[in-house]
């Protein structure tokens, strides 16, 4: 079959390891636009994820069977509507369905008409009123952006000042542009938080096991939020009966909003959860895999991902069963100094090629090939994952790899994975 993978991070690269890990060299696999360790793997297109058209017309060139879109803003642009309206079989939700993604007021709206349960929240469009309103509110509170920022577009904030100059820089100087235009301000929710990833065909859904991101960027969740600077799957902390009240209250709550607004929804659903003393709360959905949870998820997954995937898309999961290995995966990111803010390109990585073993992998995220040597090219710059049949004994092994694999500015945080350890017999 010849397969089209839309995107160049480490999600994209655990997601072709995986079809290769199944399938062998069965499959003809192209990426657009890939990274410096997917180009070793398979054939790179110079197109990028957001260039939707350009992908359509070398979609139709190449005879592309299936497509597998990794990231939001493709689909977002309606990616998915356009292949399927020139007939080509591809993996996503379409342009209304992603907005319970690319709208953050869409998805708050979505889950206070369904009582899918959710942070209090209010809405804004002018500083005015939303300073007003920041100036007399006590912290700790949320300040998020509407639209699409990955990851960067949410501010817990724990001094009213802060929250202002946010508000004012995404409302006012549009430092966001238009995905700051609208913003929202929600109560906090203390627990811990937690990543589902639900596969929908339409009608039916299966759940990848629970796993866990550390989205911020220092040890000890300090920082600025990231795209997620590592996380381990399984997790622990949901046992049968809290994901028994996940499915009914949360998961099927949404699925049933989604027939009833109309939207057949094929794909990922990624449900982050905060899990609260007043049970599960939903803190935002995407309309897609997660990354780094995709990184920890796929060396743990049995079931043959590409066959899910398919099904998924064809509203034909049926009986087909997810299965898991029983083992954990942590995943480190190895990000460049700086990142989630400005940070140096084209630093030499040590250690590259990295020869996986069975509990040690390197997948690449942000790196590009020069000559003979891979260089930086991104913020999050490698995924170091560690199996193990113990949490522990995952971590340690993703951390064996900061030895062998290493660059200039690189910065990781030390205590990925140490929340599940509490949950370990
Ligand atoms: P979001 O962009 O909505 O995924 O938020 C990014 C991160 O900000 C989350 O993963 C949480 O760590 C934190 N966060 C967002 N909303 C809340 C909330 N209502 N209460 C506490 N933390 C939150
Ligand atoms: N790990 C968070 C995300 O994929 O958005």
């Amino acid at each position: 079959m010849n397969v089209l993978v839309v995107g160049g991070g480490g999600r994209e690269y655990a997601i072709i390891w995986k079809i290769i890990r199944d399938e062998g060299d069965k499959n003809k696999i192209y990426v657009a636009p890939g990274n410096g360790g997917i180009c070793d793997m398979v054939d790179c297109v110079d197109i990028k994820a957001e260039e939707i058209e350009k992908l359509l017309e070398f979609a139709k060139d190449k005879e592309i069977d299936f497509t597998i879109v990794g990231p939001e803003v493709p689909l977002s642009k309606g990616i998915v509507d356009l292949f399927k309206e020139n007939g080509l079989k591809i993996f996503g939700p379409d342009k209304i369905a992603t907005q319970i993604e690319s709208s953050k007021i869409f998805a708050k709206d979505f889950m206070s008409k369904y009582g899918i349960p959710t942070a209090d929240y209010i809405k804004f469009n002018g500083f005015e009123t939303a300073n007003k309103y920041i100036s007399h509110l006590d912290p700790p509170f949320v300040v998020k952006a509407d639209g699409l920022s990955a990851g960067k577009g949410s501010f817990v904030i724990r001094y009213t000042e802060d929250a202002i100059n946010i508000a004012e820089n995404l409302l006012l100087k549009k430092t966001l542009g238009e995905a700051g235009a609208r913003i929202i301000v929600e109560s906090f929710l203390k627990g811990e938080e937690a990543s589902l990833l639900v596969l929908l065909d339409g009608k039916n859904y299966r759940l990848f096991l629970p796993s866990q991101d550390h989205k911020q960027v220092f040890d000890g969740d300090k920082g600025l939020n990231t795209g997620g600077m590592g996380a381990y799957a399984p997790y622990k902390g949901i046992d049968e009966e809290l994901l028994a009240k996940i499915k009914t209250d949360i998961v099927e709550k949404t699925i049933e909003g989604f027939k009833k607004e109309g939207i057949d929804y094929r794909g990922i659903l990624y449900v982050g959860l905060m899990l609260t003393e007043n049970g599960p709360y939903v803190v935002e959905y995407n309309a897609r895999f997660g990354d780094p949870e995709t990184q920890a998820l796929m060396p743990v997954l049995k079931s043959n991902l590409l066959d899910l995937l398919m099904s998924a898309a064809n509203g034909d999961l049926g009986e087909r069963e997810i299965e898991f290995y029983d083992k954990y995966a942590c995943c480190v990111v190895f990000a460049s100094e700086g990142y989630p803010k400005a940070y140096e390109k084209g630093i030499e990585i040590k250690g590259l090629p990295y020869k996986n073993s069975e509990n040690k992998l390197i997948f690449h995220a942000g790196t590009k090939k020069i000559g003979e040597k891979f260089v930086t090219n991104g913020g999050r710059v490698l995924n170091a994952i560690g199996l193990g049949d113990k949490l522990d004994e995952a971590i340690e092994n993703a951390y064996k790899i900061t030895d062998e694999v290493f660059f200039g500015n690189m910065h990781y945080r030390t205590d990925i994975g140490e929340k599940g350890l509490k949950y370990e017999k």
